[in-house]
């Protein structure tokens, strides 16, 4: 793990660190890739109450550095659906977002979830295409009815965990049971 990076799930007291972690990384990191119009109604449209929603449950984790929040990402486990990974603009580049995203991915593996699937910002495209995810075609996110971003969705297989010495693929579904 990063140097200095714990990460734990968010609670209820984490939203308005949430939803400040979460404008930030867009203003500042997120730029480039869209107009000042679309990062500022994207920024607008944010609340601290839309997080960790009673009603929505989600897998939500922070990563903290010493006493402060330095990213999250949400995940819906059941259908395998990365919906949000954020870093701090001063932490961009420090390794958060990848400790983050293969956190998740494991309890997305550990969930049964056979993929991962994820709408990336264009800025974002190349760090998940370096950790295994691949373009599935040209995207949108709907803002407003005047505003929409676009964006790439993106899947990722489950990695086929190793084969135990002695082990053939498929052994223990279709092996017949030995006669009594
Ligand atoms: C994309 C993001 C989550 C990556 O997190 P991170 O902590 O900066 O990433 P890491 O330090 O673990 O890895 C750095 C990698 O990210 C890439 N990267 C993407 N945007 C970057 C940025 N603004 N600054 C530095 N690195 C960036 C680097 O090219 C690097 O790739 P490499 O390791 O394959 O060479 C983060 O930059 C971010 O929050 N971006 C804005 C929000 C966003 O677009 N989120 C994704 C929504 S789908």
């Amino acid at each position: 793990m990063a140097r200095g990076l714990s990460l734990r799930p968010a609670t209820p007291g984490d939203r308005p660190a949430l939803w400040r972690i979460h404008s930030r990384s867009v203003e500042a990191l997120c730029e480039g890739a869209y107009s000042p119009r679309e990062i500022q109604t994207w920024v607008e449209l944010l609340r601290p109450e839309g997080y960790l929603r009673p009603e929505q449950p989600r897998t939500v984790l922070v990563a903290e550095r010493g006493r402060h929040l330095v990213g999250f990402g949400q995940l819906d486990a059941f259908l395998g659906e990365l919906e949000a990974l954020y870093v701090v603009p001063e932490e961009a580049g420090c390794g958060v977002g990848s400790v983050l995203l293969a956190s998740l991915e494991e309890l997305a593996w550990r969930a049964g979830a056979r993929g991962m699937s994820l709408d990336a910002s264009l800025n974002a495209e190349r760090f998940y295409q370096a950790r295994g995810y691949v373009r599935l075609h040209a995207a949108r996110r709907i803002l407003t009815s005047e505003v929409q971003l676009a964006c790439v969705r993106m899947r990722k297989q489950r990695p086929v965990p190793p084969l135990r010495l002695g082990e053939r693929r498929g052994d223990s579904f279709t092996s017949p049971r030995p006669e009594p």
